[in-house]
């Protein structure tokens, strides 16, 4: 049987682990894993910025541009593209870039010509974007473009049963990092682990984790000491508003 190759979008909450995904994705496939995998945040590059970012631009296009620059769609030909946040992407950066996914070519700003490219894109949004689309907020036909697999990552709230499993990963991994002697969560800490929501996700999780690992002076990791993660957060986020 072939590979699937085409675009894949991931939608999911603030850290349900969809950059991962597509690192996993890349990852898996044969023709794809050896070459490049390039992640771009569309939300954090200007919009004036994110369409030389992406195609390239040619020398003397603007003051700053003393030569001719390879954009990020060239750099990943033949591997894969995660753009993130993709649902954050003008109107303008949109039409450019199904102009892009259905050519399989690129211009580089001010280019005279195109360039043929083999780029894979993962695209990544935490909005509905399948609603933005509906609504007008958002190309639709890029949006069928982008979204021939459409892969939903559940919230951790829904998948509790995963939260034992990602406990003991991290706490295995920030007891390696800082070198501490930290051996396990008690048992009354694990059920207010599993009971509780997070809103932030396996993000979130980890996080607790490792400032509870970081803060403790017991070698089991018991309910205060995730209080105090707790609180932490909180006064931080506090701090933020
Ligand atoms: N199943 C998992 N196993 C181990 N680590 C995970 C898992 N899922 C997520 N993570 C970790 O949780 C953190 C958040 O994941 P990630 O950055 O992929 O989230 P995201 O969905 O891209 O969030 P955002 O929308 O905020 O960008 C990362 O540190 C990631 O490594
Ligand atoms: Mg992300």
């Amino acid at each position: 049987m072939s590979e699937i190759e085409s675009n894949v979008l991931l939608t999911g909450e603030s850290g349900t682990g969809k950059e991962l995904v597509a690192e996993a994705i890349h990852n898996s496939s044969k023709k794809r894993r050896g070459n490049p995998y390039i992640a771009i945040n569309c939300a954090a590059i200007p919009d004036s910025i994110l369409e030389s970012e992406s195609f390239g631009y040619v020398k003397g296009v603007f003051t700053s541009a003393v030569r001719d620059k390879n954009g990020l769609f060239e750099a990943a030909d033949k591997g894969t593209l995660f753009m993130d946040e993709i649902g954050d992407d003008t109107a303008q950066f949109q039409s450019k870039l199904l102009r892009v996914i259905e050519s399989k070519e690129i211009r580089r700003v001010a280019d005279t010509s195109a360039k043929q490219v083999d780029v894979r894109i993962i695209a990544a949004t935490n909005k509905d974007i399948a609603k933005m689309a509906l609504d007008g907020n958002f190309r639709s036909d890029l949006f069928y473009r982008l979204s021939v697999i459409d892969i939903k990552i559940t919230p951790l709230r829904d998948r509790k049963e995963d939260i034992p499993l990602l406990l003991e990963y991290f706490l295995k991994d920030s007891v390696r990092q800082m070198g501490k002697n930290v051996t396990g969560i008690s048992g009354e800490a694990k059920k207010i682990l599993s009971a509780y929501d997070w809103p932030g996700n396996v993000r979130e999780l980890k996080n607790s984790i490792e400032r509870a690992v970081a803060l403790t002076n017991n070698i089991v990791l018991n309910a205060e000491d995730f209080l105090l993660a707790q609180d932490h957060f909180r006064r931080r986020a506090n701090a933020k508003n």
